[in-house]
């Protein structure tokens, strides 16, 4: 395996057709099973690590933001990247930048309002990042729905031509769905947390049992979070998987998605509801049969914010 550090570079040791994963790195299973999909479809496979600052809009977000390259590097190796792109901040914004990408719209809820700027830091550093690796196809967890929307529209209104997947959410062996930022929670948090992954699949049973009403299944996602008052929900929406407008009634291939915070840490998690013969089937994620390797030997719940 290859680690690069310019762009150039790592077009230069790219053959036949090119699977790329963009990533902030502290690589998780989630992470590893984007590779995994490149893996089956490309010749070579890119993952890039890079903590993109233009993203970032809490403060001390972007400073508390786990890394460990060495940890990535042997992770990406054995799940069956052939090149580790790992930019130092001048590859990537070299001298002042005047161009912004938005995806209008699209950025107009859920995610969007609650974090202002973020998307314009994704949409921006994701194009950069196809113009400079310039894949065939590139993998994108649907863990961020929104972003995977975002990231798709943005690839075909500036003409970028290789593909956009999207890719199913890895669950830890209870549901929590797997994400860096999850070494931040406690014991207790983390046990709490475990109301969203319940509400979002009692609202997945709704959905394939026939029920169509947004206000039912935001409902059912509401009855079991109301059991844990520790948790802070920001929004709970059911939004349309292309345009992320919201729906009033599932009648097209849409997403449940909702942000809470849990202490300190702030979570999000979704279940995409997919047409299949007239009605809609959930994609639940798959779950780990053992611990992330996120947490290390001493396994979650050590709180490391
Ligand atoms: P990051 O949070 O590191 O996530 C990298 C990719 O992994 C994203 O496509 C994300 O959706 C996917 N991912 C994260 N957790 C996942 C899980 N539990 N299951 C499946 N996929 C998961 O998303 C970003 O970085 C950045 O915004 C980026 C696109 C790299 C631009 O900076």
């Amino acid at each position: 395996m290859r680690i690069t550090k310019t762009f150039f570079e790592t077009r230069l040791v790219a053959t036949g057709e090119v699977g790329f994963v963009p990533t902030m790195g502290f690589l998780h299973e989630g992470h590893l099973a984007l590779i995994e999909a490149a893996r089956a479809a490309n010749e070579t496979v890119i993952m890039s690590l890079f903590v993109n600052p233009l993203q970032f809009d809490r403060d001390g977000d972007l400073a508390r933001y786990p890394r460990d390259l060495e940890r990535d590097v042997e992770l990406a190796a054995a799940a069956g990247a052939d090149v580790v792109f790992a930019p130092e901040l001048e590859e990537m914004y070299p001298g002042e930048q005047f161009t912004r990408v938005n995806v209008n719209r699209l950025s107009d809820e859920m995610e969007g309002p609650n974090r202002p700027g973020h998307f314009e830091g994704v949409a921006t550093v994701v194009a950069k990042l196809l113009a400079g690796v310039q894949p065939d196809r590139s993998y994108f967890g649907r863990k961020d729905a929104q972003q995977l929307a975002i990231v798709k529209r943005m690839a075909a209104d500036l003409s970028f031509p290789g593909s956009i997947i999207g890719v199913p959410i890895v669950r830890e062996s209870d549901g929590l769905a797997l994400s860096s930022r999850n070494v931040f929670l406690s014991s207790q948090e983390r046990e709490e947390a475990l109301a969203l992954n319940r509400g979002l699949m009692a609202a997945a049973d709704a959905a394939e049992q026939g029920v169509r009403r947004t206000s039912e299944l935001v409902g059912a996602v509401h009855g079991e979070i109301g059991t844990e008052s520790n948790l802070s929900v920001e929004y709970v929406t059911l939004a349309s998987q292309d345009l992320v407008e919201p729906l009033d009634e599932l009648d097209r291939p849409a997403f449940l998605a909702l942000a809470a915070w849990s202490g300190k840490t702030r979570l999000i998690d979704n279940v995409h509801l997919d047409e299949a013969n007239g009605g809609f089937v959930a994609d639940r994620g798959g779950r780990l049969e053992t611990t992330s390797v996120l947490y290390g030997p001493g396994g979650p719940g050590g709180g490391r914010g």
